[in-house]
């Protein structure tokens, strides 16, 4: 009797292909199960946002700000993927790009969805993303869009796959038990597109590694993009502290009875930490995240 043969490989695709990066999978861990009965992001039944994300005119304010922070991120995704589905050199991998392109589509989507929710127009949220786009990370964006530009797919891939994505990792950690009392909702939006990036950073990991296996070259090459980035990453930590932490810091403190126990790092209440102790412990998640990354793509162990 004939069987079909559903291990052989059906597109082209490099060592780093394990068969987990197709559409199939992709429907299977997304829309079938992350997303399942899902509307803009959340369960229909999640609870509504406190009524202090309405009321409290400085939470409104970080409310909106952290969103359209975010929304600055998968924006540069959004135009950084799609072109990147063009540049992909095999099958497999132009295939993932398509799938990673439409998630960064609902992430924006998402989070725009939200700030609308909150009676912000589309100009509005322009107006927004514009404001908290400091020159650190304005700086920091140009540089991803400049490896899309130049054509080039691992420089591009290791941009938006390693460095971008890897540090939306903790700082979606962070958000997602920030929010968690307030809007449950965004934290759920939050967890949805975390779960996205996890699998993006994966595919970015194995396609890198496998490429730099034995290619001095390009490793070196890729080292010096590499500190770049991380020159810039700091920036924006820094630069976050200088323009917004007064804010956070009065918005917690206005609410530290119902967010105070909130333990977003391992031990520490919020109560007991100024927000920029919490920003700087985040910066040092971020590195660490983004040390260990360089030992699995096999960079300076
Ligand atoms: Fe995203
Ligand atoms: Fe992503």
């Amino acid at each position: 009797m004939n069987v079909l043969e559903r291990t052989s490989p059906h597109f082209t695709a490099g060592p780093w292909d394990n068969g987990t990066f197709g559409v199939q999978t992709w429907l299977e861990r997304t829309p079938w199960r992350t997303l399942r009965g899902s509307q803009y992001g959340c369960q229909p039944d999640i609870a509504p946002p406190s009524e202090l994300v309405w009321e409290d005119p400085l939470l409104n304010q970080i409310y909106k700000l952290d969103i359209a922070t975010f929304l600055t991120a998968e924006k540069v995704s959004v135009d950084g993927i799609s072109r990147m589905v063009s540049l992909a050199p095999d099958e497999a991998s132009r295939v993932f790009m398509a799938t990673q392109a439409l998630d960064e589509a609902r992430h924006f989507e998402v989070f725009s969805r939200r700030m609308a929710d909150f009676g912000v127009t589309p100009a509005e949220r322009h107006g927004l993303m514009q404001r908290v786009t400091t020159p650190q990370m304005r700086q920091f964006y140009d540089l991803i869009g400049e490896q899309v530009d130049r054509g080039d797919y691992v420089a591009a891939l290791i941009a938006h796959n390693v460095i971008l994505e890897g540090m939306a990792y903790p700082v979606y950690r962070y958000e997602i038990k920030y929010w968690s009392r307030l809007d449950a909702g965004l934290a759920q939006m939050i967890q949805g597109a975390f779960a996205d990036e996890v699998h993006h950073v994966s595919y970015g990991e194995a396609y890198v590694r496998s490429l730099l296996q034995g290619d001095v070259a390009l490793r070196n090459r890729v080292d010096g993009l590499l500190r770049d980035f991380e020159r810039l990453m700091t920036g924006v930590f820094e630069a976050v502290i200088d323009h917004y932490i007064g804010l956070y810091q009065a918005a917690a403190n206005a609410h530290l009875p119902l967010m105070g126990d909130i333990m977003i790092f391992p031990g520490r209440r919020m109560a007991e930490l100024s927000e920029e102790d919490q920003v700087r412990l985040l910066l040092k998640e971020v590195r660490d995240e983004h040390t260990q990354r360089l030992a699995t793509l096999g960079i300076r162990r």
